[in-house]
This record gives C-alpha cells, structure tokens and sequence, in this order.
C-alpha cells in the first residue's frame, strides 16, 4: 500500500476549453487534512484552459490521456512529451483500455510509451485490466500480470523511476458495474507482487495502484477504504465538478 492517495479524472473526449473553464470555477472540494493528489485528464486541447483556470483552487495537477514516444517528427496526430511538459500537463495515463481495445495499442507501444514518459520527467499512470471474456475464462491474473510486466520494460533505463499504476476492467468501465472491493483487492495485490518482483523493494510498495470503472460518489468511499486501493481513477465521474469533488472528499 502505497502511503500517497491518488484522486484522478479521466474526460476522454470530453469538455472543451469553456467547458473545463467552468468546470474549474466549480470545483471546490472540502478536503480538510486529507490532501489527496488530484490529478484531471482533460482532453489535451484544453490543457491550457485547465493551467489558466485551476489557480485558486486546491492544487490540482493535470495529465494527458495519451503520448507519443518520439520526441518530434511526422507523427500526425500524436504530442510528444516534451510538448505536453511544456504545455503543462506532469502526468500521461499510458495504455488505456478505449487506446488498447479501440485503437488497437499493444504492450510494446505501452512500454515505449512508459519509457519516454520516465526518460523525460512526465508520470506515467500506466492502466492494466481484463475484458469480461477474459475474466470468465479464467485469465484475470495471466493478463494484467502480462500488461504491467510489458509497462515495466519500459522503466529499464529509469528503474526508480515515479508512476503508478491504474487497474481498469474493461466490464466495468462505463457500464455501471463496479468491481467490488474484495474483487480489487484481489487484483490490486496480484499487480503489487507484479512490482515487487520487478522493482527494489521500497520502490514497489511505494507505486500507487488505483482503480477504475464506474467510480461514483456513492462507491467512492469503500473502494477508498480498502487496503489495497490507493486512489481511483474516475471517468464520467469526473465531468462534473461537484461529484468529482464528493469523491475527493471521501479519502
Ligand atoms: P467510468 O468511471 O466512466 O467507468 O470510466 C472509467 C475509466 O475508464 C477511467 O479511466
């Protein structure tokens, strides 16, 4: 169990930049001695929105939903790291489910993309999880063991480097259900013996491991309590700043 608790929104393709500036006048959460990391995943085309309006506030970092592991070239489409740094975003989610299973991302492009997130100074939150298919064979373990073993490739040259890491069954990611906590405790330690084999031993309890899918306010709390579940990483969740701001209260 890491000590750091991690409260991170993930848009997707949603809120422009007026959107995300009134999303920023609104979020105001009551967070006493707590003092999660927040972090939000706009979309990068509101990133600057975001740096402009979160003064104020607290402190709130952000991140971008994807990276490229070039640093500059004909890549159409694609932002480098040295841009997003530069634009103000400190953090990547790397490998997540929609990039894998929508665009078709493969572990070997995760690790690269762990790799120029390490190299560079931006923290990669690298997401693992199983589809409902894989899970009811049986594969639950075999896989997210497979995707985080092929993400940790990418810290070969960085092996102390900060990430976290971010479980996300992809049955419950938008679809309303929610891994119970034992079912996340469950996958959670299977991900930390992933670390502690791989990484030196201070280095692997300190890795946050968040969970995601279907985080609400009302769930929020007891994922939270759980041992093994350092932060949440929300998505539909987090569009509106008065329930992201319910969720952070609940650390
Ligand atoms: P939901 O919270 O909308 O299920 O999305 C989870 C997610 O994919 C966060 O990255």
């Amino acid at each position: 169990m890491s000590e750091q608790r991690v409260i991170a929104g993930n848009w997707k393709m949603h809120h422009g930049p007026s959107a995300t500036r009134t999303f920023f006048r609104d979020f105001a959460p009551d967070l006493g001695e707590s003092a999660p990391t927040l972090i939000i995943f706009p979309p990068a085309l509101s990133l600057a929105a975001a740096v402009e309006s979160r003064g104020g506030r607290p402190e709130v970092h952000l991140g971008v939903q994807n990276i490229h592991w070039e640093e500059k070239g004909a890549f159409t489409g694609e932002l480098s790291v040295s841009m997003v740094l530069d634009a103000g975003a400190t953090y990547a989610l790397v490998g997540h489910s929609e990039r894998r299973h929508v665009f078709g991302e493969t572990d070997g492009e995760v690790a690269l993309k762990v790799g120029a997130c390490v190299a560079s100074g931006l923290t990669p939150v690298v997401c693992v999880g199983e589809t409902l298919e894989e899970r009811r064979g049986g594969r639950l373990e075999e896989v997210i063991e497979r995707q985080l073993e092929a993400a940790l490739e990418g810290l070969t040259a960085r092996p102390g480097a900060h990430f976290m890491v971010a479980y996300e069954p992809v049955w419950a990611i938008g679809t309303g259900e929610t891994a119970t906590p034992e079912d996340a405790a469950g996958a959670h330690a299977v991900l930390r013996s992933v670390l502690r084999k791989a990484l030196a031993e201070d280095h692997a309890e300190e890795v946050p491991i968040l969970y995601g899918g279907s985080v609400k306010p009302g769930n929020a709390g007891e994922l939270l309590s759980t041992a093994e579940v350092d932060g949440v990483l929300v998505g539909g969740a987090s569009l509106d700043a008065e329930s992201f701001a319910r969720i952070a209260e609940s650390v």
